[in-house]
Formats: C-alpha cells, structure tokens, sequence
C-alpha cells in the first residue's frame, strides 16, 4: 500500500469522525450547465459520464457551505489527500445505495482500465465538472482550484461508498459532500 492510500485511509477516519448534518438541502444548483461531452462507462457501459461547466459553479468552502472565492493552489496531484463529509438533512428523497455502488463499481472498472489517475481542469473552464450518473443516483467532482488537478478514480469510488452509506436515509440525510481541507476540490453524491 503506498503512503498516500495510508494516508487516504486515515483521512477518510477522521471524515468518518467529523461526519456532519446541514439542515438546508444541496447547495446551490449547477446553473446553465455548458455539457462539453458525453460517455458510458463501466463494464456495462451504463453509467454516464459527463464533462462540464456550471454558469455559477456551486463553489462550497470546508464547512459545506457556499462561497463565492477560490482555494490557493499548491501540488496538482491531490488524489489522497483528506476532505471533510457533510450530509444533508432529512433522510426523504436521497439516491438509492446499490445506484451508487454501479457508479462506484464503474470507477473501479475504469481505474483497472483506464487509468487511475484523470485530470479535471481549471475552475472558470469548460470541463471542470466531471459528473456520473446511473438511475437514481448523481456524483460529481468539482475542480474549484484556478489550476488543473489530478485526482484518481480509485479514490473517487471510495468516497461514492462512503458518501451513499453515510449520507443515506438510515444517517437521516439525502446525500452529501466530501470538501478538500483546502477547499480545492469537493466530491458530491446526490439524487440524479
Ligand atoms: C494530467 O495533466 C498533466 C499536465 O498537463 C499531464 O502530464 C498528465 O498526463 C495528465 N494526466 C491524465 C491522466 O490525463
């Protein structure tokens, strides 16, 4: 196990830790969506994948919460490093589990043959929303940084799993988000 998944495994502790409710539903809707490209992915090539850009990107700070500034930049490769996990409440209307262990499922599949590693681009560019979708279920990684970022799928899946569990009707919530501590990047699992 390399020491980034060490510290990956850590850092999804201390999310598990710090797991929090927030009261007032999904933050701030992706407006005027700009969908650059479209693809099925996974083994059964039935989860879609989008690349975006939102009009008003829903930028959202460590605590969950809309912001309207940007995180400083430092290493492009962030794939590991540790975020913090909102869920919102109530428990109604949250995507079905097993929807986001497709999801999940396909991001493995495309981790083994793919690659690990994808680039989403620079906050403020055409593509700098990647989304995938299956039946009830949404995620999407946001690049709110004002440089590329590399992040990885393996991880990605991770945080589908852990996201559709602990933000799940059982937790009273309907989903939620995993925001980097550094505010660069956030991973979102919510109904489609
Ligand atoms: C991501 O972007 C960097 C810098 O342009 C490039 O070297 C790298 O090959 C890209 N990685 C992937 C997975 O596309």
């Amino acid at each position: 196990m390399l020491f980034s998944q060490l510290f990956f495994v850590a850092a999804t502790l201390l999310s598990a830790a710090s797991a929090a409710l927030i009261a007032h539903g999904p933050i701030a809707a992706c407006a005027n969506e700009q969908v650059v490209d479209t693809a099925y992915i996974g083994a059964n090539k039935d989860v879609k994948l989008t690349l975006s850009h939102c009009a008003n990107a829903p930028l959202v700070n460590a605590h969950g919460e809309a912001v309207s500034h940007l995180a400083k930049r430092q290493s492009a490769n962030v794939c590991g490093n540790a975020c913090n996990t909102y869920c919102w409440a109530p428990a109604a209307g949250g995507p079905t589990t097993s929807d986001c262990t497709v999801i999940a499922d396909a991001l493995l599949y495309e981790s083994q043959n793919t690659g690990v590693f994808f680039n989403a681009t620079a906050f403020g560019t055409a593509t700098n929303k990647i989304t995938m979708t299956y039946n009830t279920c949404e995620t999407f990684f946001l690049n709110q940084d004002t440089s590329s970022i590399t992040y990885c799928r393996t991880e990605w899946s991770k945080l589908v799993n852990w996201l559709a569990s602990d933000c799940s009707a059982a937790n009273n919530a309907h989903g939620g988000l995993c925001v980097a501590t550094d505010q660069r990047w956030y991973v979102q699992v919510q109904h489609n």
